[in-house]
């Protein structure tokens, strides 16, 4: 939800402004902007165009540079996507230009105020409001631009990350943040302010942690944190561990086939050092029961989740989506283990859906892909994916060693609460180390899937069924499908087909069926739901571990716990949702209406 960057130092700015703005741009892809200090005390120079990272560059005077500038890179909230909407946004004398992610809910009596002062308005953004603002307040401060920014970030509701420059004392930048991410990242003769550590990992592997309202200021040799009364806050450095070969294609033709493929890496990073135990400072006796917490992608791992902790550590476990939990009362209290599910970890609805849960006396055990993160911190711990930076918007990687964190979750607790013996315990570590392997196995033999997918390009819809921890992954599979390739799409659990979406079959439907035989009698199941679709015309693709004469199509994955399956029959699902993407002239790693963080409620 928005991309922001921020340079100061010896270079030019142009040039790490618009790589950080390009390594962001799946945050958002619906306009951008940047503002350059060129002259000291004279007007910024700033460029923005409405659509793609592109436009803008085409449109950029080339010789206007400088050793500071912001960039911003938009999913629109208020306003449409239009050149005018897109950030930075200036104070009257276009000295000042501030870039902002999040939503600032009081704007409206903001610019009612401000509009009274005498304040020109020329976008329909919240955002703009809070640069009016800045710029009384900055006179009030003599021209101190942090302290001018804590005074104004006291006046605002809502999220935000917001950057500003002003043309008077141009290599200052300074940043501000509330329930949205900003992240330092400390150079040598240069600092950069960022939404995410990708934007300068180019530049610098040395981040700062920036907490919850607090004010940043850099300039090319020094960055002071203080929180909003202006005291000095020491921010806690880290050391980004991976490098920028990650962030980058790296011979693949769009970052989401890149990360289906990193999958075995991905998930063997995630079990390394963990299958004897998780070192989590949590007294599992403790809890009556487990909600697990998260949106999307995240949500259908944590469904997963419930199957596995479930069987093994014998606790309820309740799959909640965060955007509804805290508006329904749920029962919870201090018996209650909270797991929230987000690979970026700064989701606002799952954030606040944790909250409200920390709020009810909940533990929190966050599971999260990247560091630092809001979520990760105000967590009581912390289960890392380690799945690497991922960029395509359509998650891949992420959901698979989301999967493997749920295992390793329920196998900790069940240990820990002796619900598992020592032979189940060695039963399913061996086949966790298994997997890796296993879906490298899927990703040789995948080609035929991505000829068969090919077919199906012009279909007005496909439906995916499964029954167990089949059912979460058909509807990841549905999900992925929708996103990527905007086709009509449904997961269905295979019992319920009778129920109401078997009337959705139509001569030539594809269903695509996971039906791995290690599900035993449901696997029979799956087949009768098969032949019951087969009969009203649908074409019928199987995802399964054995051979089956029942399908139309047959797609073979290896053997693995019913448990674990999820882990394999979802890549030939990504495969699918990615080869129709494709065919259908999508762009893949950044569909249409969709962003990868998404910071608003
Ligand atoms: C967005 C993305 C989804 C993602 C969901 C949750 O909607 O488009 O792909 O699954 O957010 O994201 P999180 O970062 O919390 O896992």
């Amino acid at each position: 939800m928005c991309g922001i960057v921020g340079y100061t130092g010896k270079n030019s700015a142009l040039t790490p402004v618009l790589d950080g703005l390009r390594r962001l741009e799946y945050r958002g892809y619906d306009s951008a902007g940047i503002a350059l200090a060129t002259q000291v005390g004279k007007p910024l120079y700033v460029e923005k165009q409405a659509g793609k990272l592109k436009n803008l560059e085409e449109a950029l005077v080339k010789k206007s540079d400088s050793n500071s500038g912001i960039g911003h890179t938009r999913w629109a909230t208020h306003g449409g996507p239009t050149d005018t909407n897109a950030h930075p946004h200036l104070d009257n004398e276009g000295k000042l230009a501030l870039i902002h992610n999040g939503i600032i809910e009081n704007y409206v009596e903001l610019r009612q105020q401000l509009e009274k002062l005498g304040h020109k308005f020329k976008s329909e953004t919240d955002t703009e409001s809070v640069v009016h603002l800045l710029s009384d307040a900055r006179k009030d401060n003599n021209g101190d631009l942090a302290a001018a920014m804590r005074q104004v970030c006291k006046q605002l509701k809502g999220s935000f990350t917001l950057l500003a420059i002003h043309s008077d004392n141009p290599s200052h930048i300074v940043g501000a943040r509330r329930n949205s991410p900003l992240v330092v990242g400390v150079g040598e003769g240069e600092n950069f302010l960022a939404s995410d550590v990708a934007a300068f990992i180019a530049h610098t592997k040395i981040a700062l942690e920036l907490g919850q309202d607090q004010v940043v200021e850099i300039t090319p040799n020094s960055v002071v944190v203080t929180d909003l009364s202006g005291q000095i806050v020491k921010a806690k450095e880290y050391e980004i561990s991976w490098d920028v070969s990650a962030a980058e294609r790296g011979g693949f033709t769009h970052f989401m086939l890149k990360e289906i493929y990193e999958q075995p890496k991905a998930i063997a990073d995630t079990l390394i050092g963990r299958l004897n135990g998780l070192n989590l400072k949590l007294n599992f006796k403790k809890f009556e029961k487990i909600v697990i917490i998260a949106c999307g992608t995240a949500y259908n791992a944590g469904l997963v989740g419930k199957y596995a902790i479930e069987k093994w550590a014998q606790i309820p476990v309740d799959v909640e989506l965060a955007s509804e939990y805290r508006y329904r009362e749920p029962s919870l209290n201090k018996k209650t283990l909270v797991i929230a599910i987000s690979q970026s970890g700064e989701t606002m609805d799952t954030l606040m859906a944790l909250r409200y849960a920390k709020s009810k006396g909940a533990t929190i055990l966050s599971v999260c892909n990247t560091n630092g993160s809001t979520i990760g911190r105000e967590s009581d711990e912390v289960l890392y994916t380690h799945a690497g930076p991922e960029i395509a918007v359509a998650s891949t990687k992420a959901f698979a060693t989301q999967l493997i964190a749920m295992y390793l979750i329920g196998l900790e607790i069940g240990r820990k609460l002796k619900k598992l013996s020592n032979n189940e315990i060695k039963e399913i570590t061996e086949q966790l180390t298994q997997l890796p392997a296993k879906v490298e196995q899927i990703l040789e033999t995948v080609e035929p899937l991505r000829e068969l997918t090919r077919k199906f390009k012009s279909a007005e819809s496909v439906l995916f069924l499964g029954r167990h921890v089949g059912y979460p992954t058909a509807l990841e599979g549905a999900l992925k499908l929708k996103e990527l390739a905007y086709m009509h799409a449904e997961g269905f659990a295979g019992g319920e087909l009778k129920h109401g979406p078997i009337a959705l079959i139509d001569n030539g439907t594809p269903v695509v069926a996971i039906m791995p035989t290690s599900s035993g009698i449901l696997a029979e199941k799956m087949a009768s739901n098969i032949q019951e679709v087969k009969a009203r015309g649908a074409v019928v693709i199987v995802i399964s571990d054995s051979e089956f004469t029942g399908a139309d199509h047959l797609i073979r994955i290896p053997e693995a716990n019913q448990l674990l399956q999820p882990v394999l029959s979802v890549v030939p699902l990504q495969v699918i949702a990615y080869e129709m993407a494709v065919a259908r002239g999508n762009d893949v790693d950044q569909p249409r209406n969709l962003a990868k963080s998404v910071t608003v409620e």
